[in-house]
């Protein structure tokens, strides 16, 4: 079974959408496994740089898909559909132009937009992780959505998308997991329009001491426990997503890195407690990437 081809609407050069695609006879088959899983992988200690190789966060991602929205709604009591929404409000859609989600998942920020633009503004979501993608697609096509939202397989650090053609360029909980964090920063803004904005929602330490400590607990000795008897997975992605998030840079440290690769305006804005944080900037008319002669 080949992967259909559909162009965006209004998005010209946009390969490999998998909206079309006939929905596959079951996701556990060979053909939907990016690599073997490694059933013996050690566990790592938390001193290690966490890997995020692409091959062991996709197949993470395959493994946990089918739990993930069910885990992400259970382990933040709902919260992140509210951070997803003030998202969506803190960085409007600007109505009839196109709007990208990297590392869209199961498209949940691609769906609160285009609820938040009334369907106005096409929409397309990228990600590496097919069975991901696939759950995406269904719960957009429940949404009758498949006209706005199309969702295509990407790198987030070699997105199929043009440059300068998106008036929002937003990532929710997906930029941490990308290898070279620059270099997806770096596509994230080739992908906006001059002028356009880059809305990074991600998990963030929270500074209060009370908050703080209760959060290291829960994310260090509870999350992984609960994560891993309700999706289990040999990837250990609930040991992996504390480690990840303790291991990447937030608050200032995130708005110096995106000051560095040239977004204007920055601002933070932290959430329920600081726990996760939206960082948004935009980018300057000079970072626009010169027309190919
Ligand atoms: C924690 S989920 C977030 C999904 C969604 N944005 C949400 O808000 O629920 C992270 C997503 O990033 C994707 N991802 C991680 N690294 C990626 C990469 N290098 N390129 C494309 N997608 C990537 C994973 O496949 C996964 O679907």
């Amino acid at each position: 079974m080949s992967i259909g081809v559909v162009k965006a609407h209004n998005i010209p050069n946009t390969p490999r959408v998998v909206n079309a695609d006939p929905i596959p006879h079951g996701l556990d088959g060979p053909r939907f496994m990016s690599s073997p899983v490694q059933l013996d992988d050690p566990p790592e200690s938390p001193s290690q740089r966490v890997d995020k190789s692409r091959q062991r966060v996709r197949r993470m991602f395959s493994s946990i898909a089918r739990r993930y929205d069910l885990l992400n709604h259970l382990l933040s009591l709902n919260i992140d559909r509210s951070w997803r929404r003030f998202t969506t409000r803190a960085v409007p859609p600007v109505a009839g132009e196109a709007i990208l989600d990297c590392c869209t998942g199961t498209a949940d920020l691609a769906l609160e937009y285009d609820r938040a633009g009334q369907g106005r503004s096409p929409i397309v979501g990228a990600d590496f992780c097919r069975e991901m993608l696939v759950l995406g697609r269904d719960k957009i096509h429940a949404a009758q959505a498949d006209e706005r939202v199309v969702l295509v397989e990407g790198d987030a650090e070699r997105l199929p998308v043009p440059s300068d053609a998106f008036a929002v360029v937003c990532v929710a909980f997906g930029l941490r997991n990308v290898q070279d964090t620059v270099r997806g920063v770096d596509e994230l803004i080739r992908a906006a329009r001059p002028g356009g904005t880059v809305a990074i929602l991600e998990f963030s330490r929270p500074r209060g001491k009370i908050l703080g400590r209760l959060y290291l607990a829960f994310f260090r000795h509870i999350l992984p426990r609960i994560g891993q008897a309700v999706a289990p997975n040999a990837d250990s992605a609930y040991h992996y997503l504390p480690r990840s998030v303790l291991q990447f840079p937030d608050g200032q440290e995130m708005l110096d890195l995106l000051a560095s690769r040239g977004l204007t305006g920055l601002e933070q804005h932290p959430l329920t407690g600081g726990i996760a944080t939206l960082y948004v900037g935009r980018k300057p008319a000079a970072l626009a990437t010169a027309p190919v002669s």
